[in-house]
């Protein structure tokens, strides 16, 4: 899978020509790849009425709570009826600047995948957790709490994206990515299933761009990647 976050970026006019230079013209085959793209909640409905080429649409969030008074929220219910089958949770924007928790997240993650959605559950560690050789006990901390809500991993894609890595450049190293990927698998044979570990597509995302995606997918346990700055870019490709 490879997935593209807009994050809170673009206009009107780039979620029309995205599509029809970029997104359209992807040369993939969906049996063996899923590509995914998140624009903004504003711009869902003109990507996906621009966008060809069985590239999926995605949210990059979703509401706690559903229908109801909720000013400026957007339910699960809303996203299916859009005709949307993927969203992101637990991105680690969303984790810190908006105070997400690891309950949140997991109930988000819960919340769509019952509604039949694909989750890619972002999870990763800080700088400072990284240097202080936290990194498996913080990941294994958001997995844990996703797996008490969530028996069935079938539509969940893991995202592992160190927090130092996302829109700095400084890409994990292969070895460094590889290694957190083999723990996160260890984790899912441990914790879910060995069917799980087996199946579960881990991606990896930071700083990935078309100078440093080769190296990493040739990795074991790298299944593809969610990409931020380098999806708005003709790099895409
Ligand atoms: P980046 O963002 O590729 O710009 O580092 C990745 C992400 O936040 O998903």
């Amino acid at each position: 899978m490879v997935g593209g976050n807009w994050k809170c970026n673009g206009n009107l006019a780039f979620a029309k020509s995205f599509p029809a230079e970029v997104l359209n013209t992807l040369k993939f085959d969906p049996k063996k790849v899923d590509v995914v793209v998140a624009p903004t909640a504003l711009h869902l409905s003109t990507v996906q009425a621009n966008t060809k080429n069985n590239v999926h649409v995605a949210t990059q969030n979703l509401s706690l709570t559903g229908d109801g008074a909720y000013t400026g929220e957007f339910s699960v219910g809303m996203i299916r009826d859009m005709g949307v089958t993927h969203t992101l949770t637990g991105h680690s924007e969303r984790r810190t600047l908006y105070h997400e928790t690891d309950k949140d997240v997991a109930i988000k993650t819960k919340l769509a995948v019952d509604s039949g959605m694909t989750v890619l559950a972002c999870i990763g560690e800080l700088l400072e957790e990284r240097e202080s050789g936290k990194t498996k006990d913080v990941n294994n901390r958001q997995l844990n709490a996703i797996r008490e809500q969530c028996d069935d991993w079938s539509n969940i894609v893991i995202a592992y994206e160190p927090v130092w890595a996302i829109g700095t450049g400084k890409v994990a190293t292969p070895q460094v990515a590889q290694e957190t990927h083999a723990e996160i698998r260890e984790w899912l044979a441990a914790n879910v299933s060995k069917e799980a570990a087996a199946t579960v597509r881990i991606l990896y995302g930071g700083s990935v761009s078309d100078a440093n995606a080769a190296e990493l997918i040739a990795m074991e346990d790298i299944d593809g990647f969610l990409v931020g700055g380098a999806s708005l870019k003709p790099a895409f490709h």
